[in-house]
């Protein structure tokens, strides 16, 4: 279903993992391996290693992604970055919501929504994630659950901005438990995601919006999950972290 109107995305979340000899280390194994991608490719590093990224990968085809940003530009907002400090510095995407974030930081819907409007209108790409927790999946409220998260997300957010936004849907139940989503509930949920943008933006926009999943994406599952017709690449956690796996990821994506 109009899949081909839209690139895959393969973005890994390195979370709070990698000290900079690490993070050279995995990047001279990545960039030989990935440079045929035929889908994107995106590493999401710490703060700390944003620099050694930036410079490792300049002229390859991995773009380099935060894990968070600040609503706002400057300020008095001690342990924050402002989302124009990263893009002074060449990163080019941002992962916005993540379930880690929102469960052990306070993140709530309506600060997810002020951090992609300044993420996108300083330049970046956001990577909004959305999610259900176990429970909401056995009351059966995921789908409203993930279109009110969307929606509260996007609020604001005009259609012309949407080239700026990469939706990730993160069944909180499946992120590093192993337990990942069938390939079914993925794009179940995926497609769901698409109709809320329909909604809200028009077919257009919703064939057009990339929408991955993540939670425990791996070298084992990947193939399957990013076949399915809705779902556009994958947010990868514990598999980016190992390059042959990584890798093998990046090469279903490209398949499709
Ligand atoms: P895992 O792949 O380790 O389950 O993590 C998924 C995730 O949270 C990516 O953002």
């Amino acid at each position: 279903m109009n899949k081909q109107l839209r690139k895959a995305v393969i973005a890994g979340n390195w979370k709070m993992n990698n000290n900079r000899a690490q993070t050279r280390e995995l990047l001279e194994a990545l960039i030989p391996s990935v440079k045929d991608a035929a889908c994107d490719v995106v590493v999401c590093v710490p703060f700390t290693d944003l620099e050694t990224a930036v410079a490792m990968t300049k002229g390859t085809n991995i773009k380099v992604g935060a894990q968070n940003c600040h609503f706002e530009a400057k300020g008095a907002f001690t342990g924050e970055i402002a989302p124009g400090m990263l893009t002074e510095m060449g990163v080019e995407y941002v992962v916005l919501g993540h379930s880690e974030r929102r469960q052990y930081f306070g993140e709530t819907d309506v600060t997810v929504n002020k951090r992609v409007k300044a993420a996108i209108g300083a330049g970046l790409t956001a990577i909004l994630c959305v999610g259900e927790l176990l429970e909401q999946r056995e009351q059966g409220i995921t789908a409203e659950l993930v279109a009110m998260q969307t929606k509260i997300a996007l609020n604001g957010v005009e259609k012309a901005d949407l080239d700026k936004i990469i939706i990730a849907y993160e069944p909180v139940w499946a992120i590093g438990t192993g337990k990942t989503a069938t390939a079914d509930q993925a794009n179940e949920v995926c497609a769901l995601i698409r109709g809320v943008i329909a909604e809200l933006y028009g077919q257009d926009a919703a064939d057009a919006m990339t929408i991955q999943y993540g939670g425990s994406m791996n070298a084992g599952n990947a193939a399957e999950l990013v076949s399915k017709p809705d779902v556009d690449g994958g947010l990868i956690g514990g598999a980016s972290l190992k390059a042959p796996d990584f890798t093998v990821i990046v090469n279903a994506a490209s398949q499709d």
